[in-house]
């Protein structure tokens, strides 16, 4: 095989985010920016000669081109193996299947996740380690420092491989393998799920749904799986073609996105379950009929009812969730009598809880679960375990909610995102929050008494490492929260997130608007963060 050595100098913004790197497709289109991000992870990597990589994406525009650079340099650089997604396809979660099912030395994910995609828009990649799951943090900030030394990059000089013919194939000693996109993942979930009495419950009108893959990756798996395997009506998945740029719409699994779905939801006749994913396949919104079910909920009612699903039958050992996630799942674990961690934000910091087998499922506020099948959270899992947890106890999506803040008590949530904010503007915010923490204790606003004001910092409870600066926490003596952090997957100036947290225990009182309950925390966050006094905005970008 010919390899070419290209000489390079380092770009300085290759620090991966949340999530991986994300940036406009113009910056990865920069002469060798790419190729110096993947030969950096390259780098990164030890005793991978000969091995088996993954490499698949949410197919947004540049999808195709990143993947031919990318087998090009996997050659080059002495992989002995790929498994690429057909037509370089591959959701997130299927792609984390596919390391573990394979036995592969890692895999490589391109998507920039739910940011819209196309020409103008953005594009990400991010490297998967053999669990399957993303990479720790050990692991990125070692590439990073990877991206601010590099010299060069490496070639094969092969050609383009046909990415849309499933076979096996070898090109001068490197084996190339095409497989199905959604075949394995579909035939995990059949494992996972009673797919025979959700057909039944299908076939015999008590279950009706509508799917929304907002032309993003899932489009092909939800058709196969809930039309195909489950019998839905065909049409049941809308916008179910993948498109490049997502038909111009931002991907992303949320009242304000997906409001096709939501208008079908809160419209005339609506189906038993609404559902949507995002670019990538691997976040969730779940609504039932005129009823949006929070993910902090959704987590929290998976894990109460668990042991209705036959993978989870046995019981759960634990559960997680992100810091910024609503305590609800707390209380299930509480009654359940089993674990409950809390983890900085991203779904990395659940690996090594999931691997150790200390937890089974685990979720963030932002639209995403999982649970130990695979290292990554899971959109349409999510879908399935509603809907064979509906086929299971017969009831509707509201009266599962309804009950189960009955016996709980609801945690009214939600997130005010504010979005593009001047980097120096933002971090001034946080600086400013840091400032008054030694201060809040005892502070009062009406009903609300400080009870605890710290910045989170989370030690890795089975590898020991520390995260620290992970969020500003203000916690009240009635268990309300509010919560300050900023992105790590925006990719124009600086995104501020406030989270805000109400519990509310009184039975006349749990149907309450989120909006309503939560006005006054949304007026004591603005008092103690300045931010539309400090932007001029006067409301968030988006609230979800
Ligand atoms: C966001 C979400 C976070 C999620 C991540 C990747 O990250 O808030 O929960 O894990 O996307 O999907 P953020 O932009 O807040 O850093
Ligand atoms: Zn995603």
């Amino acid at each position: 095989m010919q390899v070419k050595t290209y000489t390079t100098t380092p770009y300085d913004d290759q620090k991966p985010g949340t999530s991986g790197l994300r940036k406009k497709v113009k910056v990865f289109q920069k002469p060798g920016y790419l190729e110096n991000f993947v030969q950096s992870i390259f780098n990164s990597l030890e005793n991978f000669q000969g091995k088996t990589l993954v490499l698949g994406g949410d197919g947004r525009f540049f999808n195709r081109q990143a993947i031919q650079i990318i087998i090009k340099m996997a050659a080059a650089n002495g992989f002995g193996e790929l498994i690429i997604g057909q037509g370089g396809l591959l959701s997130t979660p299927a792609a984390s299947n596919i390391i573990r099912q394979y036995q592969a030395f890692g895999g490589i994910i391109l998507s920039a996740s739910h940011n819209p995609g196309g020409p103008d828009e953005d594009f990400g990649i991010k490297y998967n380690v053999s669990n399957g799951g993303p990479a720790p943090e050990k692991f990125t900030d070692a590439l990073y420092q990877q991206t601010k030394v590099i010299t060069s990059y490496k070639i094969a000089e092969l050609d383009d491989v046909d990415l849309d013919s499933i076979g096996e194939w070898s090109l001068e000693g490197l084996k190339i393998r095409v497989i199905d996109s959604v075949a394995d993942y579909a035939q995990l979930m059949a494992k996972i799920f009673d797919f025979e009495l959700i057909k039944q419950s299908i076939a015999a009108g008590l279950i009706t749904l509508r799917f929304d893959a907002m032309h993003a990756i899932t489009g092909p798996y939800a058709t196969q799986i809930l039309e195909g395997m489950l019998g839905a009506t065909a049409g049941s998945v809308f916008n179910a073609v993948p498109l490049e740029d997502f038909g111009g719409g931002h991907p992303d699994p949320n009242m304000a996105h997906a409001h096709e779905l939501t208008e079908i939801m809160f419209g005339d006749n609506p189906p038993t379950l609404g559902a949507a994913s995002d670019g990538d396949g691997d976040r969730n919104m779940i609504m039932g009929a005129n009823i949006f079910v929070t993910p902090s909920d959704s987590l929290a009612i998976m894990a109460a009812n668990a042991q209705l699903i036959p993978a989870y039958a046995k019981g759960i050992s634990g559960v997680a969730r992100s810091m910024p996630t609503s305590q609800a799942v707390d209380r299930v674990a509480q009654a359940l009598k089993i674990p409950c961690y809390e983890t900085p934000t991203g779904w990395k910091f659940f690996g090594n809880l999931l691997d150790a087998g200390k937890i089974t499922l685990c979720g963030e506020e932002s639209f995403g679960s999982g649970s130990n099948h695979v290292r990554e959270k899971d959109g349409l899992w999510a879908v399935l375990f509603w809907l064979n947890l509906i086929a299971r106890k017969r009831q509707s999506i509201a009266d599962i909610v309804l009950e189960h803040w009955q016996k709980y008590g609801r945690d009214i949530y939600c997130r005010h995102d504010y979005e593009a904010v001047d980097t120096t503007i933002a971090n001034d915010i946080l600086d400013f929050l840091r400032s008054q923490l030694p201060n809040l204790q005892g502070k009062v606003w009406g009903d609300y008494v400080v009870k605890y004001a710290d910045e989170f910092s989370y030690t890795d409870p089975v590898d020991h490492s520390v995260s620290s600066q992970q969020g500003i926490r203000i916690g009240f003596s009635n268990g309300s929260r509010i919560v300050f952090r900023l992105s790590g997957t925006g990719t124009i100036g600086a995104t501020l997130r406030i989270y805000l947290e109400r519990y509310e225990r009184d039975a006349q009182s749990l149907l309450q608007d989120a909006q309503v309950a939560l006005a006054e925390l949304s007026d004591i966050a603005e008092q103690l963060c300045q931010v539309k006094q400090r932007t001029g905005r006067t409301e968030p970008t988006v609230i979800t």
